[in-house]
């Protein structure tokens, strides 16, 4: 492949490919929305079991998170992500072919353990192979296939549920992608980064030489990831290397960032925004889902191309503002009708429509900001050395927040009202403004290796981008 191909192309294609775990991500997130209730007409649930069923795979990417720290150091990046895509097409096929409920909720778990895998191993791989100047785009494909998955897959359980009400169809048919993963990580390149931390040079200057576009670029990069690797060489075990304040400070940088990712909201409207609309007066809240997802993913887009030109932090300002009036417009809405989700009450026409339109507006800020931002920079701020580590525990951190946020969110709105949670996460929108401007590094242009020298040389967060050291 790499021979026909030029690097621009080549290195487009092997990220496409990695990026594939994202839309499984995407596909088996999105895959309770419209399943759940065939599911449950064969096996006959309680209330209790369903939800359990839903909430199972997010505890699969808790752990998967976590264990998948650790092999990406040892196996290296490719071989965790042909691992994940393994599982994905192992389980997806027992879980779709199963009768049994208690093989069913074990597939769903393992399935989880390959997303979480997923969720960290391919931002990791992204921001590893990528040329600086790319790295925001290219880790942003990572979230552009998130939500195509989530659209794709509200799209096919739609058709599927209308024509064959088949659940065992709708995750079946994950294999499909779950397949071209797996072959497709083969073909996959281990990246320069990693294999320079395991001593193999010469493989390293190799990939770097087929991936960027001129040989002037790849000497450049192999001379800085050489340079950086000088305390490298000194081995310091995880152990020492976790202890390190420069490592502490960046870890609560991402340990604040993926919060602000999920309790701004999202996987509220990803998860209710069928329940919100049928609030808001929708008969058919069905088709508004599908608009969302495919809001959700055109904005992506647009961040895939904009944010190595824009920079990371002036889309974070836009985003979180312009999300933060669109909750606070949903959280008024709430607290001065009688509108609360599940109950019968209707909202009048134009309140209905400035519902939507406000979770329209939430949903493409989201996307073109906070969604693929978060995951961008939380790849790029940890030094190489224990990268992999700092992951770990910071999508440990998304994907518990994540399952705070899903588990309680009707819960919250049925006790205190819409207002309270729409409220809440307006605010949390606002902490996040402050913490943009004081704490996060704008790391646009800037070499993963010139990031590490500004932390150990005790720079401020703020101030991590800024290229040299005065
Ligand atoms: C978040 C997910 C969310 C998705 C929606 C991701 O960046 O981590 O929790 O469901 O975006 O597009």
């Amino acid at each position: 492949m790499a021979k026909q191909l030029n690097p621009k192309t080549y290195l487009f294609v092997i990220c496409t490919l990695a990026a594939l775990g994202g839309m499984l991500f995407g596909l088996d997130q999105g895959f309770i929305n419209g399943s759940l209730e065939l599911i449950d007409q064969e096996f006959t649930w309680s209330v209790l079991k369903g939800e359990t069923f839903a909430s199972i795979m997010i505890y699969g990417c808790i752990v998967g998170a976590v264990l998948s720290g650790w092999i990406a150091r040892v196996i290296g990046r490719k071989k965790t992500l042909i691992f994940a895509a393994l599982f994905f097409l192992v389980f997806t096929i027992v879980g779709s072919l199963t009768r049994e409920v208690f093989i069913l909720f074990s597939a769903r778990f393992c399935i989880g353990l390959a997303v979480g895998c997923a969720s960290l191993a391919v931002p990791l791989y992204l921001s590893e192979i990528a040329p600086t100047k790319w790295r925001g785009g290219f880790i942003s494909m990572y979230q552009l296939m998130i939500t195509i998955g989530i659209f794709l897959i509200y799209l096919s359980n739609k058709y599927i549920g209308e024509h064959y009400h088949s659940w065992r169809l709708m995750l079946g048919i994950i294999a499909i992608p779950s397949f071209v993963m797996l072959i497709g990580s083969f073909f996959l390149p281990e990246t320069p980064r990693w294999l320079m931390l395991k001593g193999r040079k010469t493989e390293a200057e190799a990939i770097l030489k087929k991936t960027r576009e001129t040989e002037e670029e790849s000497s450049k990069e192999f001379a800085e990831l050489e340079a950086s690797m000088g305390d490298s060489k000194k081995k310091e075990s995880a152990w020492n290397l976790i202890r390190k304040p420069y490592f502490i400070r960046v870890l609560v940088l991402g340990i604040f960032l993926q919060l602000l990712q999920q309790l701004s909201g999202i996987n509220c409207i990803i998860y209710y925004s069928g329940q919100i609309f049928r609030t808001a007066g929708l008969t058919n809240p069905g088709v508004a889902v599908i608009v969302v997802g495919a809001f959700n993913m055109i904005a992506t887009l647009v961040a895939v191309f904009i944010v190595d030109k824009i920079g990371r932090k002036p889309i974070m300002y836009f985003g979180l503002t312009v999300m933060t009036i669109a909750l606070i417009v949903i959280g008024l809405i709430f607290h001065t009708t009688e509108a609360h989700v599940g109950g019968d009450y209707q909202l009048p026409g134009y309140l209905s429509w400035t519902m939507i339109v406000s979770a329209i507006f939430y949903i493409i800020a989201f996307a073109v900001s906070v969604g693929p931002i978060i995951w961008i920079l939380c790849a790029e701020i940890f030094p190489l050395a224990i990268r992999d580590v700092g992951m770990a525990v910071t999508t440990l951190v998304n994907w518990t927040a994540a399952a705070v946020v899903v588990q309680s969110s009707l819960t919250v709105m049925s006790k205190w009202g819409g207002s309270v949670l729409f409220f809440a996460f307006a605010l949390f929108c606002i902490l996040g403004l402050f913490l943009v401007s004081g704490f996060v590094p704008e790391t646009k242009g800037i070499s993963l290796e010139q990031l590490e020298i500004n932390l150990k040389a005790g720079r401020k967060l703020r101030k991590l981008g800024v290229s040299k050291i005065e």
